[in-house]
């Protein structure tokens, strides 16, 4: 009896071993696919975050400011360049910092890295505008060139008017007044910024800055802040205002 079934039972167990085998295969290929699909493209935010290669190092720029621009004493001027000077190591360390943080469970209600990233503007645009303020300052005694001038014609009829609109908006600003160059309407407007960065317009490009804050003037001028801008009118290097229209407005008109 077992010799007359021998070969078939031996033939039944070679197919249920050919059987297990391949759905054995088919199993394990089917989970490495649903693996694989869900397998987020991106690696896990949880894991250790490699930070970037070098955070940037701005530098100081050194502007002589008791030399330039007169009108303004030197303790005045010193100690306006000190705070400068502390927006960008500010800047700097903010940098470093934004290398080192962990991206991973971020929340609006508090967030270490929402924290670092509003500080980020801050201390960038504290350092940038000063340093447009102190550079759009001497005591060259220019007339406004030809090219802002045209600018300001076709933006507000005349200079009169614009320097109206300029020294109204000086007056009643927390922080900056920009005079800036909008991208979206090809005009000039004189934009009130509440803080470094609060009310920062986009597509504007900065022509003429100033800075109104009470440090600006409290020393020389108390809290008297129009004897200050008339002496800030007095010290506006307008070449340094053509040089930044050939600059950054030109290239875009061409
Ligand atoms: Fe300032």
């Amino acid at each position: 009896m077992l010799k007359k079934f021998g070969w078939a039972i031996a033939a039944l167990v070679v197919i249920v071993a050919v059987i297990l085998f391949y759905s054995s295969g088919r199993f394990n290929l089917q989970q490495e696919v649903a693996e694989q699909q869900s397998c987020p493209v991106f690696p896990s935010r949880t894991v250790e975050r490699t930070p970037f290669p070098i955070a940037p190092l701005y530098a100081k720029k050194n502007f002589n400011l008791a030399q330039k621009i007169k009108g303004l004493s030197e303790k005045q001027l010193d100690e306006h360049n000190t705070l400068y000077e502390g927006y960008v190591q500010k800047r700097n360390e903010i940098a470093q910092k934004l290398t080192e943080v962990d991206l991973s469970n971020q929340n609006k209600t508090y967030s270490a890295y929402r924290a670092l990233k509003i500080a980020e503007t801050y201390a960038l645009n504290g350092s940038l505008l000063h340093e447009l303020y102190f550079e759009n300052m001497s005591n060259s005694g220019s007339a406004v060139g030809p090219q802002m001038l045209q600018l300001i014609e076709k933006s507000f009829g005349s200079f009169e008017q614009f320097k109206n609109d300029l020294m109204a908006a000086a007056l009643c600003s927390h922080g900056w007044v920009l005079t800036a160059y909008s991208i979206d309407d090809h005009l000039i407007h004189n934009y009130v910024l509440e803080a470094h960065n609060q009310t920062v317009p986009v597509l504007a490009l900065p022509l003429l800055v100033l800075d109104v804050y009470e440090h600006a003037y409290m020393i020389d001028f108390g809290i008297k802040r129009a004897a200050y801008l008339d002496v800030f009118f007095t010290q506006i290097d307008w070449n340094v205002v053509e040089e930044r229209i050939n600059r950054w407005v030109n290239p875009l008109n061409k």
